[in-house]
Protein backbone atom coordinates (compact mmCIF):
# COMPACT_ATOMS: atom_id res chain seq x y z
CA UNK A 1 0.00 0.00 0.00
CA UNK A 2 1.25 3.53 -0.89
CA UNK A 3 0.78 5.82 1.72
CA UNK A 4 1.24 10.04 1.91
CA UNK A 5 3.08 10.21 4.83
CA UNK A 6 3.68 13.82 6.48
CA UNK A 7 7.53 14.30 6.82
CA UNK A 8 7.56 18.44 7.01
CA UNK A 9 5.83 20.92 8.04
CA UNK A 10 5.74 24.56 7.54
CA UNK A 11 4.40 27.76 8.07
CA UNK A 12 4.31 31.76 7.95
CA UNK A 13 2.05 34.94 9.04
CA UNK A 14 3.23 38.51 7.66
CA UNK A 15 4.79 40.72 10.74
CA UNK A 16 2.13 43.05 10.45
CA UNK A 17 -0.52 42.42 13.73
CA UNK A 18 -4.14 44.08 13.91
CA UNK A 19 -4.88 43.94 17.46
CA UNK A 20 -8.63 43.82 18.46
CA UNK A 21 -7.95 46.74 20.26
CA UNK A 22 -6.78 48.03 16.90
CA UNK A 23 -10.20 47.04 15.52
CA UNK A 24 -12.33 49.13 18.08
CA UNK A 25 -11.02 52.32 16.09
CA UNK A 26 -11.78 51.33 12.87
CA UNK A 27 -15.15 49.54 13.18
CA UNK A 28 -17.98 49.53 16.19
CA UNK A 29 -16.82 46.89 18.22
CA UNK A 30 -15.23 45.36 21.21
CA UNK A 31 -12.22 43.27 22.39
CA UNK A 32 -14.88 41.62 24.91
CA UNK A 33 -17.17 41.07 21.88
CA UNK A 34 -14.62 39.47 19.52
CA UNK A 35 -12.92 37.20 22.43
CA UNK A 36 -16.14 36.41 23.50
CA UNK A 37 -17.67 35.01 20.48
CA UNK A 38 -15.31 33.92 18.27
CA UNK A 39 -11.68 33.31 20.86
CA UNK A 40 -10.25 35.91 18.21
CA UNK A 41 -7.34 38.62 19.91
CA UNK A 42 -5.35 39.57 16.72
CA UNK A 43 -5.07 38.60 12.92
CA UNK A 44 -1.86 39.40 11.01
CA UNK A 45 -2.20 40.75 7.63
CA UNK A 46 0.12 41.31 4.91
CA UNK A 47 2.01 43.77 3.39
CA UNK A 48 1.84 46.49 0.68
CA UNK A 49 3.18 44.44 -2.29
CA UNK A 50 3.26 40.65 -0.06
CA UNK A 51 1.12 38.84 -2.11
CA UNK A 52 -0.35 35.11 -1.25
CA UNK A 53 2.55 33.43 -3.17
CA UNK A 54 4.70 34.88 -1.13
CA UNK A 55 3.27 33.40 2.12
CA UNK A 56 3.13 30.17 0.63
CA UNK A 57 6.83 30.62 -0.09
CA UNK A 58 7.69 31.30 3.18
CA UNK A 59 5.74 28.11 4.76
CA UNK A 60 7.02 25.63 1.92
CA UNK A 61 10.80 26.87 2.15
CA UNK A 62 10.15 26.37 5.92
CA UNK A 63 8.40 22.82 5.17
CA UNK A 64 10.93 21.84 3.01
CA UNK A 65 13.49 22.40 5.35
CA UNK A 66 11.87 20.69 7.75
CA UNK A 67 11.45 17.64 5.88
CA UNK A 68 14.85 17.88 4.44
CA UNK A 69 14.03 17.73 0.87
CA UNK A 70 15.29 20.01 -1.88
CA UNK A 71 12.64 21.36 -4.85
CA UNK A 72 14.05 19.18 -6.62
CA UNK A 73 12.57 16.07 -4.91
CA UNK A 74 9.02 17.13 -5.18
CA UNK A 75 7.00 15.80 -7.77
CA UNK A 76 3.21 17.67 -6.98
CA UNK A 77 2.36 21.23 -5.63
CA UNK A 78 -1.22 21.95 -4.90
CA UNK A 79 -1.76 25.03 -3.24
CA UNK A 80 -5.17 25.76 -1.84
CA UNK A 81 -6.74 29.32 -1.85
CA UNK A 82 -9.40 31.72 -2.28
CA UNK A 83 -7.27 34.97 -2.83
CA UNK A 84 -4.42 33.60 -5.72
CA UNK A 85 -2.45 36.03 -6.75
CA UNK A 86 -3.53 36.18 -10.32
CA UNK A 87 -6.57 34.78 -12.15
CA UNK A 88 -4.06 32.90 -13.93
CA UNK A 89 -1.49 31.23 -14.19
CA UNK A 90 -2.11 29.56 -11.09
CA UNK A 91 -0.55 30.47 -7.77
CA UNK A 92 1.04 26.73 -7.58
CA UNK A 93 2.27 27.28 -10.66
CA UNK A 94 4.00 30.89 -9.60
CA UNK A 95 4.92 28.81 -6.18
CA UNK A 96 6.50 26.57 -8.74
CA UNK A 97 8.46 29.38 -9.99
CA UNK A 98 9.65 30.53 -6.88
CA UNK A 99 11.68 27.25 -5.97
CA UNK A 100 13.04 26.64 -9.34
CA UNK A 101 11.02 23.17 -9.74
CA UNK A 102 10.22 22.44 -13.38
CA UNK A 103 7.86 20.14 -15.31
CA UNK A 104 5.62 18.24 -12.46
CA UNK A 105 1.84 19.09 -11.77
CA UNK A 106 1.02 21.68 -10.24
CA UNK A 107 -2.19 23.37 -9.71
CA UNK A 108 -4.80 25.21 -7.67
CA UNK A 109 -7.30 23.82 -5.38
CA UNK A 110 -10.66 26.61 -4.41
CA UNK A 111 -12.52 25.12 -1.56
CA UNK A 112 -12.61 27.73 0.69
CA UNK A 113 -11.60 27.25 4.07
CA UNK A 114 -11.94 23.10 3.48
CA UNK A 115 -8.86 24.35 1.17
CA UNK A 116 -6.19 22.52 2.31
CA UNK A 117 -8.09 19.59 3.74
CA UNK A 118 -9.43 19.14 -0.23
CA UNK A 119 -5.70 19.47 -1.09
CA UNK A 120 -4.42 16.89 1.27
CA UNK A 121 -7.25 14.66 0.06
CA UNK A 122 -6.95 15.03 -3.54
CA UNK A 123 -2.41 14.31 -3.03
CA UNK A 124 -3.73 11.35 -1.02
CA UNK A 125 -5.10 10.10 -4.45
CA UNK A 126 -1.77 10.91 -5.69
CA UNK A 127 0.27 8.68 -3.37
CA UNK A 128 -2.09 6.01 -3.79
CA UNK A 129 -2.08 5.65 -7.06
CA UNK A 130 1.79 5.53 -7.31
CA UNK A 131 1.90 8.88 -9.38
CA UNK A 132 3.48 10.91 -6.42
CA UNK A 133 6.56 9.79 -4.39
CA UNK A 134 6.92 14.04 -2.48
CA UNK A 135 4.49 16.32 -2.94
CA UNK A 136 4.70 19.75 -1.30
CA UNK A 137 0.75 21.02 -0.05
CA UNK A 138 -0.08 25.02 1.07
CA UNK A 139 -2.64 26.79 1.84
CA UNK A 140 -2.14 30.11 1.96
CA UNK A 141 -4.69 33.13 1.78
CA UNK A 142 -4.18 36.94 1.71
CA UNK A 143 -8.25 37.51 2.94
CA UNK A 144 -7.46 40.94 3.84
CA UNK A 145 -7.83 41.89 0.50
CA UNK A 146 -11.25 41.02 -0.12
CA UNK A 147 -12.46 42.07 3.23
CA UNK A 148 -14.70 45.22 3.65
CA UNK A 149 -12.83 47.26 6.88
CA UNK A 150 -16.19 48.64 7.26
CA UNK A 151 -17.60 45.86 7.93
CA UNK A 152 -17.70 44.88 11.51
CA UNK A 153 -19.74 41.68 11.10
CA UNK A 154 -17.09 40.07 8.88
CA UNK A 155 -14.05 42.35 9.51
CA UNK A 156 -12.97 40.76 12.39
CA UNK A 157 -12.97 37.35 12.01
CA UNK A 158 -9.96 37.08 9.25
CA UNK A 159 -6.72 37.19 8.98
CA UNK A 160 -3.81 36.09 6.16
CA UNK A 161 -1.59 33.74 6.51
CA UNK A 162 -0.03 30.59 5.16
CA UNK A 163 1.05 26.77 6.06
CA UNK A 164 2.75 23.91 4.17
CA UNK A 165 3.50 20.44 4.47
CA UNK A 166 5.79 18.07 2.54
CA UNK A 167 4.36 14.28 1.87
CA UNK A 168 6.54 11.36 1.00
CA UNK A 169 5.37 7.64 -0.26
CA UNK A 170 5.87 5.79 2.80
CA UNK A 171 4.58 1.45 3.28
CA UNK A 172 3.35 2.46 6.53
CA UNK A 173 0.21 5.04 7.43
CA UNK A 174 0.28 8.39 6.85
CA UNK A 175 -2.96 9.46 5.99
CA UNK A 176 -6.05 6.72 6.35
CA UNK A 177 -8.62 8.27 4.40
CA UNK A 178 -9.79 11.67 3.47
CA UNK A 179 -13.74 12.17 3.05
CA UNK A 180 -14.38 15.62 1.42
CA UNK A 181 -17.93 17.16 0.68
CA UNK A 182 -19.80 19.89 -0.78
CA UNK A 183 -23.30 20.87 -0.96
CA UNK A 184 -23.73 24.39 -3.03
CA UNK A 185 -27.32 24.75 -2.35
CA UNK A 186 -26.13 26.89 0.83
CA UNK A 187 -24.31 29.58 -1.69
CA UNK A 188 -26.15 32.31 0.05
CA UNK A 189 -25.04 31.85 3.28
CA UNK A 190 -21.75 32.43 2.61
CA UNK A 191 -20.41 34.30 -0.52
CA UNK A 192 -18.74 37.29 -1.97
CA UNK A 193 -21.18 39.59 -4.10
CA UNK A 194 -18.11 40.06 -6.89
CA UNK A 195 -16.17 37.49 -8.90
CA UNK A 196 -14.17 37.81 -12.45
CA UNK A 197 -16.95 36.94 -14.02
CA UNK A 198 -19.98 39.04 -12.04
CA UNK A 199 -17.54 42.00 -11.87
CA UNK A 200 -15.47 43.06 -9.50
CA UNK A 201 -16.40 46.84 -9.42
CA UNK A 202 -17.54 46.24 -5.55
CA UNK A 203 -13.89 44.79 -4.88
CA UNK A 204 -11.70 47.89 -6.45
CA UNK A 205 -14.06 50.16 -5.45
CA UNK A 206 -12.82 49.44 -1.90
CA UNK A 207 -16.14 47.89 -0.60
CA UNK A 208 -15.41 44.41 -1.56
CA UNK A 209 -16.27 42.13 1.64
CA UNK A 210 -17.91 39.02 2.20
CA UNK A 211 -21.22 38.45 2.66
CA UNK A 212 -22.18 35.81 5.45
CA UNK A 213 -25.04 34.82 7.63
CA UNK A 214 -23.01 34.37 10.73
CA UNK A 215 -25.37 32.27 13.12
CA UNK A 216 -26.48 30.28 10.42
CA UNK A 217 -23.12 29.44 9.15
CA UNK A 218 -22.48 28.54 12.92
CA UNK A 219 -25.36 26.05 13.06
CA UNK A 220 -25.01 24.31 10.27
CA UNK A 221 -20.73 24.27 10.40
CA UNK A 222 -21.25 22.74 14.01
CA UNK A 223 -23.69 20.05 13.18
CA UNK A 224 -21.63 19.08 9.64
CA UNK A 225 -18.40 18.64 11.46
CA UNK A 226 -20.26 16.43 13.77
CA UNK A 227 -21.32 14.33 11.36
CA UNK A 228 -17.75 14.35 9.45
CA UNK A 229 -16.18 13.00 12.65
CA UNK A 230 -18.43 10.04 12.95
CA UNK A 231 -18.40 9.48 9.39
CA UNK A 232 -14.06 9.47 10.00
CA UNK A 233 -13.98 7.08 12.87
CA UNK A 234 -16.61 4.90 11.38
CA UNK A 235 -14.59 4.16 7.89
CA UNK A 236 -11.27 4.02 10.24
CA UNK A 237 -13.16 1.76 12.88
CA UNK A 238 -11.88 3.34 15.23
CA UNK A 239 -13.21 5.03 18.77
CA UNK A 240 -13.39 8.59 19.68
CA UNK A 241 -10.57 7.26 22.20
CA UNK A 242 -8.03 6.41 19.23
CA UNK A 243 -7.63 10.05 18.38
CA UNK A 244 -4.70 11.90 19.77
CA UNK A 245 -4.92 15.20 18.19
CA UNK A 246 -7.77 17.09 16.88
CA UNK A 247 -6.34 19.71 14.63
CA UNK A 248 -9.39 22.02 13.20
CA UNK A 249 -10.20 24.56 10.97
CA UNK A 250 -9.43 27.90 13.07
CA UNK A 251 -12.64 29.89 12.43
CA UNK A 252 -14.74 30.03 15.85
CA UNK A 253 -13.08 28.71 19.49
CA UNK A 254 -16.90 28.11 19.87
CA UNK A 255 -17.51 25.46 17.03
CA UNK A 256 -14.00 24.16 17.79
CA UNK A 257 -15.28 23.37 21.38
CA UNK A 258 -18.18 21.94 20.10
CA UNK A 259 -16.49 19.44 18.02
CA UNK A 260 -13.93 18.55 20.32
CA UNK A 261 -16.93 18.00 22.70
CA UNK A 262 -18.53 15.78 20.42
CA UNK A 263 -14.93 13.90 20.58
CA UNK A 264 -15.11 13.80 24.06
CA UNK A 265 -11.43 15.37 23.88
CA UNK A 266 -10.38 17.60 26.59
CA UNK A 267 -9.07 20.98 25.05
CA UNK A 268 -5.40 19.45 26.00
CA UNK A 269 -6.10 17.46 23.40
CA UNK A 270 -7.08 20.26 20.67
CA UNK A 271 -5.21 22.60 18.65
CA UNK A 272 -6.05 25.86 19.04
CA UNK A 273 -4.49 29.28 17.31
CA UNK A 274 -7.89 31.28 15.83
CA UNK A 275 -6.45 33.09 19.16
CA UNK A 276 -3.40 34.54 17.01
CA UNK A 277 -4.68 34.63 13.94
CA UNK A 278 -8.17 34.81 13.25
CA UNK A 279 -9.63 33.11 10.33
CA UNK A 280 -7.03 31.94 7.51
CA UNK A 281 -9.30 30.45 6.18
CA UNK A 282 -7.18 27.52 3.75
CA UNK A 283 -3.84 28.15 5.61
CA UNK A 284 -5.64 27.63 9.08
CA UNK A 285 -5.45 23.59 9.34
CA UNK A 286 -1.86 24.00 8.35
CA UNK A 287 -0.70 26.72 10.79
CA UNK A 288 -2.37 25.23 13.62
CA UNK A 289 -0.27 21.58 12.61
CA UNK A 290 2.69 23.57 11.85
CA UNK A 291 2.47 25.02 15.32
CA UNK A 292 1.25 21.96 17.15
CA UNK A 293 4.22 19.78 15.69
CA UNK A 294 6.94 22.26 16.23
CA UNK A 295 6.19 22.91 19.93
CA UNK A 296 6.64 19.18 20.32
CA UNK A 297 3.23 18.63 21.31
CA UNK A 298 2.79 16.16 18.37
CA UNK A 299 4.57 13.48 18.26
CA UNK A 300 5.18 10.56 15.57
CA UNK A 301 3.03 7.65 15.50
CA UNK A 302 -0.09 10.01 16.84
CA UNK A 303 -3.28 9.98 15.44
CA UNK A 304 -4.56 13.25 13.72
CA UNK A 305 -7.60 14.42 12.91
CA UNK A 306 -7.73 17.44 10.85
CA UNK A 307 -11.09 19.05 9.77
CA UNK A 308 -12.70 21.94 8.39
CA UNK A 309 -15.91 23.71 7.17
CA UNK A 310 -15.96 26.83 4.71
CA UNK A 311 -17.98 28.53 2.08
CA UNK A 312 -19.91 26.41 -0.83
CA UNK A 313 -20.36 24.44 1.73
CA UNK A 314 -17.38 22.54 1.49
CA UNK A 315 -16.35 20.78 4.64
CA UNK A 316 -14.13 17.98 5.22
CA UNK A 317 -11.52 16.14 7.35
CA UNK A 318 -8.54 13.88 7.04
CA UNK A 319 -7.48 11.19 9.44
CA UNK A 320 -3.90 10.40 9.64
CA UNK A 321 -0.91 8.98 12.31
CA UNK A 322 1.76 11.30 11.62
O1 LIG B 1 -14.80 29.46 8.13
C1 LIG B 1 -16.16 29.34 7.88
C2 LIG B 1 -16.73 30.68 7.73
N1 LIG B 1 -17.30 31.38 8.80
C3 LIG B 1 -17.56 30.94 10.05
O2 LIG B 1 -17.28 29.87 10.47
C4 LIG B 1 -18.30 31.91 10.91
C5 LIG B 1 -19.38 31.23 11.69
N2 LIG B 1 -20.11 32.16 12.56
C6 LIG B 1 -19.57 32.71 13.64
O3 LIG B 1 -18.41 32.50 13.95
C7 LIG B 1 -20.46 33.56 14.52
O4 LIG B 1 -21.80 33.43 14.08
C8 LIG B 1 -20.06 35.07 14.49
C9 LIG B 1 -18.78 35.26 15.30
C10 LIG B 1 -19.90 35.56 13.10
C11 LIG B 1 -21.14 35.91 15.18
O5 LIG B 1 -21.42 35.42 16.48
P1 LIG B 1 -22.94 35.17 16.94
O6 LIG B 1 -22.87 34.78 18.35
O7 LIG B 1 -23.53 34.18 15.97
O8 LIG B 1 -23.59 36.59 16.80
P2 LIG B 1 -24.81 37.08 15.87
O9 LIG B 1 -24.45 36.99 14.42
O10 LIG B 1 -26.04 36.40 16.32
O11 LIG B 1 -24.87 38.62 16.24
C12 LIG B 1 -25.12 39.06 17.56
C13 LIG B 1 -25.04 40.59 17.60
C14 LIG B 1 -25.77 41.30 16.46
O12 LIG B 1 -26.41 42.43 17.00
P3 LIG B 1 -28.01 42.42 17.29
O13 LIG B 1 -28.65 42.16 15.97
O14 LIG B 1 -28.21 41.29 18.27
O15 LIG B 1 -28.25 43.76 17.86
C15 LIG B 1 -24.64 41.78 15.56
O16 LIG B 1 -24.97 42.95 14.84
O17 LIG B 1 -23.67 41.02 17.52
C16 LIG B 1 -23.56 42.08 16.57
N3 LIG B 1 -22.20 42.07 16.00
C17 LIG B 1 -21.17 42.70 16.59
N4 LIG B 1 -21.09 43.43 17.72
C18 LIG B 1 -19.87 43.92 18.03
C19 LIG B 1 -21.78 41.46 14.87
N5 LIG B 1 -20.46 41.68 14.72
C20 LIG B 1 -20.06 42.45 15.77
C21 LIG B 1 -18.82 42.99 16.15
N6 LIG B 1 -18.77 43.72 17.29
N7 LIG B 1 -17.70 42.80 15.44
Amino acid sequence: MNYARIIGTGSYLPEKIITNFDLEKMVDTTDEWIRSRTGIEQRHVAAEGQFTVDLAEQAARRALEAAGKTSADIDLIIVATTTADRVFPSTACLLQQRLDIHGCAAFDVQAVCTGFIYALGVADKFFRTGSSKCALIVGAETLSRILDWNDRNTCVLFGDGAGAVVLEQSNEAGILSSHLHADGAYEKLLYTPYGVSRGLSELLDGAGGIAMKGNEVFKVAVNTLGRIVDETLACNNMDKSDIDWLVPHQANIRIINATAKKLKMSLEHVVVTVNKHGNTSSASVPLALDTAVRDGRIKRGEVLMLEAFGGGFTWGSVLLRY
